[in-house]
């Protein structure tokens, strides 16, 4: 489902943030990432994204060769990932509920499915009283559930999430990795970048770590 080979980024500088990365995830499994600060974890999502391209190596991912997506096929690929962003990138503009709705509208779902689909996502992230409300006004916690929200209102074969419980407390990390779960339960690949070694330790996943751009441990299924 996602494997990387000999896949290096180098960003100007020269910042060696990724080197050469072997890894393979499988459909349907749940895996953790983890790695101390700097250790190249949000370059990796980037990759995995098509947010980015590598600087070298391969990437593949559903099926699709992300070295060389031509941009028809990126539209295609991320329809068919939920990406959660370290700092959210929701549009300020829009609210709550536009901004989880927004990969239904651009797949062109009809208007009915996309109220009853968002209204469902936001209620499972506990975010349906806040559904009017813009980015701005809201706490770091709730945009964060709303980046949530918007990374798997469209049911995605493909769940990468940076840090998706970094500002959230206890109870609601525990929400969220619950949710997290249960997606992957229903077919999901489920990829989530944390710091939180007690949530790690709790929910014994795959544990992938990564330490000066380089994978140190759980490489393999
Ligand atoms: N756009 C960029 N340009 C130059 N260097 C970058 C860029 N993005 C990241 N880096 C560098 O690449 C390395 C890996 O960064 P990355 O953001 O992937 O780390 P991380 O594991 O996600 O850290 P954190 O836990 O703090 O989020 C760091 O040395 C960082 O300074
Ligand atoms: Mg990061």
């Amino acid at each position: 489902m996602i494997e990387f080979s000999h896949l290096y980024k180098t960003y100007p500088g020269p910042i060696h943030a990724l080197k050469n990365i072997d890894l393979s995830i499988d459909k349907g499994e749940f895996v953790f990432l983890t790695g101390p600060s700097g250790a190249g974890k949000t370059t990796l999502f980037k990759m995995l994204s098509a947010y980015d391209r590598p600087t070298s190596g391969q990437i593949q991912v559903a099926g699709f060769d992300l070295a060389s997506l031509n941009q028809t096929s990126v539209a295609q690929f991320r329809r068919r990932v939920g990406v959660v962003f370290q700092d959210f990138k929701l549009l300020k503009d829009r609210t709550v509920f536009d901004n989880v709705a927004l990969p239904l509208v651009v797949r062109g779902d009809r208007p009915s499915h996309i109220q009853n689909r968002v209204e469902d996502i936001l209620d499972q992230v506990g975010l349906l009283a806040k559904a009017d409300q813009l980015p701005d006004f809201i706490s770091g916690g709730e945009q964060q559930r709303t980046a949530i929200a918007r990374a798997l209102v469209h049911q995605p074969g493909v769940l990468i999430a940076d840090e998706p419980t970094g500002n959230l407390d206890p109870r609601l990390s525990e929400e969220i990795m619950d949710l997290l779960e249960r997606v992957c339960a229903q077919g999901t690949t489920v990829f989530v970048a944390t710091h939180d070694h007690s949530m790690v330790k709790a929910r014994k996943h795959r544990t992938i770590e990564l330490l000066h751009g380089q994978v140190v441990a759980g490489a393999r299924p």
